[in-house]
């Protein structure tokens, strides 16, 4: 097992303080002045930290940073990857226009498109029930647990409704499991020098669980879409090459609702007040763009022009 901290394999270790999980992440330059990303993190197994790299090996090219070396060291398990220079894309918008904007989203959507067709990656300790089912219930569940805290707020009862309406929901679209990212968003898709992107952070190192499930959850950034509605539009447009179906909004709107309460539970849990009071105006301003017209559809959204994909 390695210690990186006392091993020469490094010149330099720098620590890229950034997320709230409990990965230790670095930036690491080697002698000879190459730098590389490492990320380390306590796992149970090693098979499934195993299935974990093959996951990331399997991925087609250019569409992550290259696995480079994998193994154990004293913070737990650990993946070197090939280091990007270059931003996160969320950095990057403020100097975009608005028509690169929207580029980004198709080069982004183009990226989407090539993770869902991966094989899903099923676990040892994976859970069995269909992903329409348990998200219901975790979808009840988590209701629930909002009805009965102290945070109630003016217009909430609309996202209680969306999250009690969903068994009814799953019923009227078969889901059937994609590899899913789970939490692709701007935040996790680097943009190198060259403009190239390159996506990160494909989950826990620890892939015990599931890596599969409905490929609309990985479009629930587009809950940030009012700060940048040509990228979030041209991702949208990108992916389903015109406008998406109807059913698209609706069930985004309950993997939105999930994730807003879900958060808000969380920073009440722990008592962090101007979080909660943060997590209730971003919710808030998330209902201002939805219309009352049952689309779902947000205000912010740019349907395609004919000829434009
Ligand atoms: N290969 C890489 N090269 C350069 N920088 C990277 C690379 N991978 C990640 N980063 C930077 O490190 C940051 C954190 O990485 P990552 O997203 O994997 O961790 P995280 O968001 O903290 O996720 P987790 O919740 O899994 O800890 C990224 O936002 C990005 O700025
Ligand atoms: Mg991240």
């Amino acid at each position: 097992m390695i210690d990186f901290s006392t091993s020469n394999r490094f010149v330099d270790m720098s620590p890229i303080l950034i997320g709230a999980s409990n990965t230790k992440k670095y930036k690491c330059v080697d002698s000879s002045g190459q730098s590389f990303f490492l990320k380390a993190e306590e796992v149970k197994n090693p098979q499934s930290f195993q299935l974990f790299c093959d996951m990331i090996n399997g991925l087609p090219p250019f569409i992550a940073p290259q696995l480079i070396e994998h193994g154990f060291c004293n913070e737990g398990a650990y993946v070197l990857h090939e280091w990007i220079d270059g931003d996160i894309l969320q950095n990057t918008f403020a100097n975009m226009g608005k028509n690169v904007q929207y580029k980004f989203g198709l080069l982004a959507a183009d990226i989407l498109k090539k993770i869902h067709r991966c094989k899903p990656i099923i676990g040892k300790d994976a859970h069995k029930d269909s992903w329409g089912d348990r998200y219901s219930n975790i979808a009840i569940r988590t209701a629930y647990d909002f009805i009965s805290s102290p945070n109630r707020f003016y217009g909430d009862n609309k996202y209680l409704i969306w999250l009690k309406n969903s068994k009814k929901l799953f019923k009227e679209r078969n889901v059937s499991d994609v590899f899913c990212h789970f939490d692709f968003s701007p935040r996790n898709i680097m943009v190198n020098n060259d403009g190239e992107l390159r996506v990160v952070d494909f989950g826990s190192l620890d892939k015990s669980r599931r890596q599969g499930g409905d490929p609309y959850i990985d479009f629930k950034c587009i809950r940030h879409g009012v700060e940048h509605p040509h990228f979030y539009s041209g991702f949208i447009n990108g992916y389903f090459g015109t406008s998406p179906p109807p059913i698209f909004w609706r069930f985004i709107s309950l993997y939105i609702s999930l994730i807003i309460f879900k958060a808000l539970n969380t920073s009440v849990k722990s008592k962090k007040w101007s979080s909660v009071k943060l997590r209730v105006d971003r919710a808030k301003r998330y209902l201002m763009t939805i219309p009352e017209d049952n689309s779902f559809i947000p205000t912010w959204y740019i349907p395609p022009l004919s000829q434009e994909l």
